[in-house]
């Protein structure tokens, strides 16, 4: 069912050490052996192990203290201690402090066999918790990809026919277009569905520490690495994993993910040994990588394994045929506190003539905003942000020649009091005059429409 699982048996006696790698080792258990505390550790640092095998008499340590050791670096691993006549008592102060269990020389080995199977189930077992927790956290699910334009009908083709494939896939576009969505949608539509989605911000990695959290390290490989740690490589095993902002990756790191992508074998950091890496990976980014490219920001060998499959989501702007729809989506999925949420057709016009710097996220805002301001769930013109009423309604040039300090002074109001929310507090102190003044100045211009005049401050 899974891969084999390792076991590492520390003993002195060497007959009990060739029995055991000649009786347990099968297809699904590998077993290495240590003949001291030395040479334990040394094994312990260079491969990760499911389970140890502990001895507790050894020559050079006390069985105890060397099952405190083992446990604090392998704290995912689970220990069987091997007693002597005598020892039982030891034996026993360790379950208490942790171990899975033990057994008195001699022993049946079928009874080991079965010891081992069952602490393998515990490893296993916890490992996929900690994975699970790690991927609820990312694997909300896959929304809809809402749309009706060429550019998403588009998007939902390629999305049909790469999906399936183990190509990796570079999903291109302004920030808050969709490439979100569109990842998860992806891996949703995978042959790994039912398996981890891992996403990752590689702006939001640490820098010093990027490598190791890619890839893991082994314990000791830098200062302060006091244990081993998986990376995101082992996390997405057999899963996807999903490098949002890849333009962000450090140059070094580029050259590292490179190698996976072609070997399909990663290492930890620190490590000899080859991992594999079965993993499909997802990039997106809001840069224009072959201009960085060009300027020599970005791998260039990298960018042409990642661009073999390009998913670009153009600007909503551009696919203004897409808000109605979004509008609609984003009205019924955020509605709260009223039956049903409405918009009236004046307050659509305005938001399909809007540009949508930030895309669909801010849309899904602005729709966010509108129902918590309104009354009964009904959006109308004056509930949509002034930034968008201001574009459409007073278009004026601020650069224009012949602008009179009078309509220079109307328009640096108006930006400023959109700035503070409306708050002609805040707006006067950033002035540097009166609230007076400014409340006259308001008037004067008739400045804020009819609802706000009655806002009381
Ligand atoms: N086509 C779409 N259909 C439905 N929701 C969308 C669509 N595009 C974007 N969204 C929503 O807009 C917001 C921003 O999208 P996201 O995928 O995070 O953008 P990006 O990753 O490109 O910055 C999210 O709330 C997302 O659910
Ligand atoms: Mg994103």
């Amino acid at each position: 069912m899974h891969d084999p699982y390792s076991v590492l048996v520390v003993d002195d006696e060497e007959p009990i050490r060739r029995l055991l790698v000649r009786e347990l080792v099968n297809d699904r258990r590998m077993v290495h052996t240590a003949v001291d505390a030395k040479s334990a550790r040394q094994e312990l640092r260079s491969n990760q192990y499911d389970i140890i095998v502990l001895d507790i008499r050894l020559p050079d340590a006390d069985g105890l203290e060397l099952f405190t050791e083992f446990k604090a670096a392998l704290p995912d691993a689970e220990v069987i201690l091997i007693t002597g006549h005598g020892s039982i008592d030891h034996a026993v102060e360790a379950m208490r402090m942790g171990a899975y269990d033990y057994i008195t020389k001699p022993f049946a080995l079928d009874r080991l066999e079965l010891m081992l199977d069952r602490a393998y189930q515990r490893v296993f077992l916890q490992r996929e918790n900690k994975r699970l927790r790690h991927s609820q956290e990312n694997e909300r699910p896959a929304l809809p990809l809402i749309g009706r334009s060429g550019a998403i009908t588009h998007v939902h083709y390629l999305l049909s026919k790469v999906a399936p494939t183990n190509v990796p896939v570079l999903i291109t576009g302004e920030s808050g277009v969709g490439k979100d969505v569109v990842a998860r949608n992806l891996h949703a539509q995978s042959n790994r569905a039912d398996r981890q989605l891992i996403i990752k911000n590689c702006a939001m990695l640490q820098r010093e520490l990027v490598r190791s959290e890619l890839f893991g390290h082994k314990r000791g490989a830098f200062t302060g690495a006091a244990e081993a740690k998986d990376g995101l490589m082992s996390l997405a095993q057999k899963g996807t994993l999903f490098l949002d902002e890849i333009g962000d990756l450090p140059e070094d790191v580029q050259a590292s993910l490179l190698r996976v992508l072609e070997s399909k074998r990663y290492r930890r950091v620190g490590d000899n040994e080859e991992r594999q890496a079965d993993i499909r990976f997802l990039f997106a980014t809001n840069r224009n990588l072959a201009e960085e490219v060009a300027n020599g920001r970005f791998n260039e060998a990298l960018f042409h394994r990642i661009n073999v499959f390009n998913i670009h989501i153009p600007p909503l702007k551009e696919r203004k045929e897409d808000i109605p729809l979004l509008v609609e989506h984003f009205l019924a999925r955020l509605c709260v506190g009223h039956d049903h949420c409405t918009i009236s057709a004046s307050a659509l016009t305005q938001m399909v003539d809007y540009d949508w710097p930030g895309n669909v996220r801010e849309l899904r805002n602005v729709i966010e905003r509108s129902i918590i301001l309104s009354e009964n769930g009904a959006i109308s013109n004056q509930l949509l942000p002034r930034e968008m009423a201001g574009l459409e309604m007073h278009g004026e040039d601020p650069s224009a020649e012949d602008m009179t300090l009078e309509t220079m002074e109307q328009n640096h109001i108006r930006r400023i009091l959109n700035l503070h929310g409306g708050s002609r507090q805040k707006a006067a102190r950033a002035l540097g005059i009166g609230r007076k003044t400014l409340y006259r100045k308001i008037q004067k211009y008739a400045l804020l429409p009819a609802h706000d005049q009655r806002e009381s401050e």
